[in-house]
């Protein structure tokens, strides 16, 4: 595995995996990799002949009182990883390689970012915007790898890329779970043995919701909506918002319909988690 940290490094590797007519996978990440990740690495081996990974954790998607500077980071233990995976080529820019002094272009979705997520971390879609537009005119990948754990970023990415015309194929990949139904994620290791236990009060919502749909056929997002916030409040952790959308434009849904998504975040003491389920079909 090749492991670069400079941009022009990479376009010379990727110039010549093209240039052998290879497929180029990518798979944007902030390492500290978990079996989230492992997935899109898996599904991206099988579909491209040339797979490039990044590790770089974008200071831009952080607000200030944001957790950037004890983000967890391994790289180490990640290369590991990666080498194991047989991914072709790492690249793990430092940050004055990705934003020279006096940066000043930006990239930003209207209207999707505002809300859910945005309310909560305002600038954050704007930050993954422009760090992924980025890295893709850096890989030039033709396909990329994102995963459903965080809805909103891939639907706000699709949207970009449909409206910019970027010439990738973005695929969405279904969310890892540890064994009891957390969702895999790196801000995991924040949680306490006490917190580990209290922070799947939002899965349990989620899927406490997903049966009233499927069993009880109850279609009224509000009395769903009810009932989850009863799950997590009962579990006294703080619910930043738990919400039933449609799963292409993110509108809030009054009853249940195909492809709706529902979409949550909690704060426990201050590590922040998301999760979301998605019914397609009732
Ligand atoms: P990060 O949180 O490292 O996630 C990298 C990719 O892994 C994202 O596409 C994310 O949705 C996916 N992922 C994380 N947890 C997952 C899980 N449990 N199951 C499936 N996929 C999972 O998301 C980011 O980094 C950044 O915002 C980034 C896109 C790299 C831009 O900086």
């Amino acid at each position: 595995m090749k492991i670069l940290k400079k941009i022009n490094d990479v376009r010379s590797e990727i110039k010549m995996a093209k240039a052998e007519g290879k497929i180029i996978g990518f798979v944007p990440t902030m390492g500290y990799l978990h079996q989230g990740h492992i997935s899109l690495i898996r599904k991206a081996k099988e579909e491209c002949e040339y797979v490039v990974v990044s590790i770089f954790v974008n200071p831009t998607q952080f607000g200030p009182k944001e957790d950037f500077n004890r983000y967890p980071r391994n790289l180490e233990r990640d290369i590991k990883i990666l080498k194991d995976e047989k991914v072709n080529l790492l690249f793990a820019p430092e940050t004055e390689e990705m934003y020279k002094e006096g940066f000043k272009s930006w990239v930003y979705v209207e209207e999707l970012s505002e809300i859910l997520e945005g309310k909560f971390r305002p600038g954050h879609f704007k930050g993954v915007c422009t760090v992924v537009l980025k890295l893709f005119n850096i890989v030039q990948p033709d396909k990329a790898y994102f995963g459903w754990k965080d809805a909103q970023q891939l639907i706000i990415i699709k949207k970009m890329v449909e409206d910019l015309n970027i010439p990738v194929e973005i695929i969405g990949c279904p969310t890892i779970r540890e064994s009891d139904g957390l969702a895999c994620s790196s801000r995991n290791v924040y949680l306490g043995e006490k917190e580990r236990e209290k922070a799947l009060c939002l899965y349990k919502a989620l899927k406490k919701i997903e049966e009233l749909i499927k069993k009880e056929k109850i279609y009224d997002c509000k009395v769903l909506i009810k009932e989850g916030e009863k799950i997590i409040k009962e579990e006294g952790v703080e619910l930043q918002y738990l919400e039933i959308v449609k799963i292409d434009n993110l509108k809030k849904l009054e009853k249940i319909e195909k492809d709706a998504i529902i979409l949550g975040a909690i704060k426990i003491g201050d590590v922040r988690l998301i999760d979301n389920l998605i019914i397609s079909e009732f």
